[in-house]
């Protein structure tokens, strides 16, 4: 057998960890989140979360993952079953684990190629004659190929950056964990880090740009946020978007840290680790990631303008309110390729993680090379995110994002705190999280990790599926022109997922259960 990858240093693992939390989700999804729900409200569910369900849940994927790649195992079904050695349906359960992260990179490595795209118009001034929200959306959907206009006649632009971002993706994968995924986090994560400074010290001197509107002032947009708002605890919705936000951010509950930290050493730290990725991730998301948009918007166009302006389209704040408003600072088309170009580059260093766990899998399973198992998992990336591409105006990114993005998240979680604090006992995972540790957990996450994790997702999970999921998987309410599209998204995920898990019985039909470590 092939000798396991290693990372290169403690600081190039957790760098990579913290790159693949830093992403989308911390400058366009959490200002969005966060408005929509209004903005103080939204603080406290969060928090909450980010202590019962994100603390916990990073430090289990790491400590499970590293248990897992003392094995030789990279991803959640070989994992889950070195977990529980006897149960012979738990690997199918861990599919989740590589069906989710490779359908959210399908979506997501597009969604980055418009970030790419955008920073060269910003540069080329290509949209400057588009001054108004409504311009700056044409020339979207024109990008998008959801319209032909003055902007654009078709989907060419965007395909071509799509398959630059691609090949992108694919180069840094194929050179492997430590000179590929660790040398770009290394780099890519400070300079991401001093763009968001730059940016966010912009924002906040804005001050008030219009003297007729004094209260349309950046620093309102903190108070926006900061200004704590209890009134909306007992609103339930608020609590699943706090939930899902911490996940998503986090990558928790997707199955990539899983993989990250299969690689490695035995008695590498995962406590202090794994609390610093949260922490670089929380910095980005909500110091940063909290000052530049919300207060740019509010400077522009208002406090009570916000809210609309995000329940009017996920991404109108990112692609069409920030350009609006660096139009109208002195050197705004460079503050604008610094905005896209931050974006783009915290998307690389997620989208990189999401592809990992499937080319793990093939490896640690199949003995494949690096670049087979790139060819056949690319190849299939690659094909179905033409349905992403094409399928954009009916539904067909929004369905992947609620199965991949969403159901396979929270589902995915709750079956790894239930497996590693009750399966394999909590005493077993104290120790096996604190093996080499160089921090203890204080002793009151021992009841948080058993207890109160587990049946906080329950109830966001079953509130969810009640509230927002049955709905949804009932297509109640979907536009009828969009349905053959959603269905047939459904069927394209259901084979993924069946092929995945095909795969693993594969994989599975004639080993021998682990017995003891190697
Ligand atoms: N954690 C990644 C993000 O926030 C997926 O975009």
């Amino acid at each position: 057998m092939p000798e396991r990858q290693r990372w290169g240093s403690k600081l190039g693992v957790i760098l990579a960890v913290a790159g693949s939390a830093v992403g989308l989700g911390n400058f366009l999804r959490f200002p969005v989140q966060a408005a929509q729900h209004g903005g103080g409200a939204f603080m406290i569910p969060y928090f909450i979360s980010l202590v019962l369900l994100g603390i916990p849940l990073m430090w289990i994927e790491w400590a499970i993952g590293r248990y897992g790649g003392l094995f030789g195992h990279g991803t959640a079904p070989s994992v889950f079953q070195t977990l529980w050695q006897r149960n012979r349906f738990i690997k199918y359960f861990g599919v989740i684990g590589i069906f989710g992260p490779l359908v959210i990179f399908i979506y997501y490595t597009y969604i980055e190629s418009w970030l790419l795209g955008y920073a060269v118009f910003a540069a080329t001034g290509r949209y400057a004659a588009a001054t108004t929200p409504s311009e700056m959306q044409t020339f979207l959907r024109g990008y998008q190929g959801l319209e032909q206009n003055h902007y654009f006649q078709g989907i060419g632009w965007a395909y071509g950056f799509f398959l630059i971002t691609f090949a992108a993706n694919l180069w840094i994968v194929s050179r492997g964990i430590a000179k590929g995924i660790e040398w770009l986090t290394r780099w890519a994560l400070p300079l991401l880090f001093a763009c968001a400074v730059i940016l966010a010290a912009r924002v906040l001197m804005l001050g008030a740009p219009d003297p007729a509107r004094p209260d349309w002032h950046a620093l309102n947009g903190l108070g926006f946020l900061w200004n704590p708002d209890f009134s909306v605890l007992s609103d339930a919705t608020v609590w699943l978007a706090a939930a899902g936000q911490v996940f998503f951010t986090l990558s928790v509950g997707i199955g990539v840290i899983l993989t990250y930290a299969s690689y490695l050493k035995r008695e590498q730290d995962v406590v202090l680790s794994g609390l610093t990725s949260v922490a670089t991730n929380e910095l980005a998301e909500v110091i940063l990631g909290g000052s530049i948009v919300i207060p740019a918007a509010v400077a522009f166009f208002g406090p009570t303008q916000i809210g609309e302006i995000a329940r009017s389209g996920a991404f109108n704040l990112g692609f069409v309110t920030m350009p609006l408003m660096f139009q109208r600072v002195a050197f705004g088309p460079w503050f604008t390729v610094l905005w896209f170009g931050l974006l783009f580059l915290a998307g690389l260093t997620s989208s990189i993680s999401l592809l990992q766990p499937a080319i793990a899998f093939m490896e640690d399973e199949f003995h494949l090379s690096r670049r087979r198992a790139i060819a056949i998992m690319g190849t299939v990336a690659f094909l179905a995110t033409h349905a992403a591409i094409f399928g954009l105006g009916r539904g067909v990114l929004d369905e992947m994002d609620f199965w991949g993005g969403t159901f396979a998240l929270v589902l995915f979680g709750t079956i790894e705190v239930i497996l590693f604090t009750w399966v394999f006992g909590m005493d077993r995972a104290w120790e096996e999280l604190h093996r080499g540790a160089e921090l203890d957990i204080p002793p009151v996450f021992r009841v948080i990790m058993k207890y109160v994790t587990p049946a906080f997702l329950l109830v966001i999970l079953g509130a969810w599926l009640w509230q927002q999921g049955l709905p949804v998987i009932l297509l109640a309410g979907a536009p009828p022109d969009r349905l053959p599209a959603i269905l047939a998204t459904r069927l394209g995920l259901t084979v993924l997922f069946g092929l995945l898990a095909y795969l693993v019985h594969k994989a599975w039909r004639s080993r021998k259960p682990y017995e003891a470590l190697p």
